[in-house]
């Protein structure tokens, strides 16, 4: 019987320079539609809050939207998008963050979690953290309680969870 490790890693894709020269690319694609893999995932990623009361799950455009809305439905959670600025269409929080090449902007609606209520965050992978750290920064500035930053993958080298760390959000990861 395979862990759950192997599994992860043997359904997960590794392309050679996408999106650009150098990089190696994780591709969950082949992970959610490998029945067992994704179902294994998911199990795994809510196992540490069964039972317990979670209001929101938020799920990071645009594969933490897939992880995010199996989770909400296995703890009986609402699902929260944050999206890439311009996408939605009630009123918003937005914030600026810095990606490879220059800058861009995420937005949530502003009335998409109560201040007070427990939230877990997810995307597919933590690489230097930027995105997830800009995630936090919104959900923060909206009053949520943040119980914890979930991610399939990590990419320890580069740094993201010690930057979600050292603004106090928990971190979780399956595989590195
Ligand atoms: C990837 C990934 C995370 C982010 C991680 O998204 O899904 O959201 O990058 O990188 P970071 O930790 O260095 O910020 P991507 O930029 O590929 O956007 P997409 O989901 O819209 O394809
Ligand atoms: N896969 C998906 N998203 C990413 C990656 C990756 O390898 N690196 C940075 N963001």
């Amino acid at each position: 019987k395979r862990t759950l490790e192997e599994t992860l890693l043997e359904s997960i894709r590794t392309i050679p320079d996408y999106p650009k020269p150098g990089v190696l690319f994780r591709d969950i694609t082949t992970l959610l539609g490998n029945a067992r893999a994704f179902r294994r995932a998911i199990d795994e990623l809510v196992h540490p809050y069964a039972g317990n009361k979670i209001d929101k799950i938020a799920g990071i455009e645009a594969r933490g939207f897939i992880l995010g809305g199996a989770m909400a439905h296995q703890l009986s959670s609402g699902f929260v998008p944050i999206r890439k600025k311009g996408k939605l269409p009630h009123e918003t929080v937005r914030v600026a963050y810095s990606l490879e090449y220059g800058l861009d902007e995420m937005e949530m609606h502003v009335d998409a979690v109560a201040p007070g209520e427990k939230v877990i965050l997810v995307d597919d992978l933590i690489a230097t953290g930027g995105t997830a750290e800009a995630a936090c920064r919104l959900l923060h500035q909206i009053g949520a309680d943040i119980v914890a930053a979930c991610f399939v993958i990590d990419l320890p080298d580069l740094g993201g969870r010690a930057r979600l760390e050292a603004m106090g959000v928990d971190v979780r990861t399956l595989i590195s």
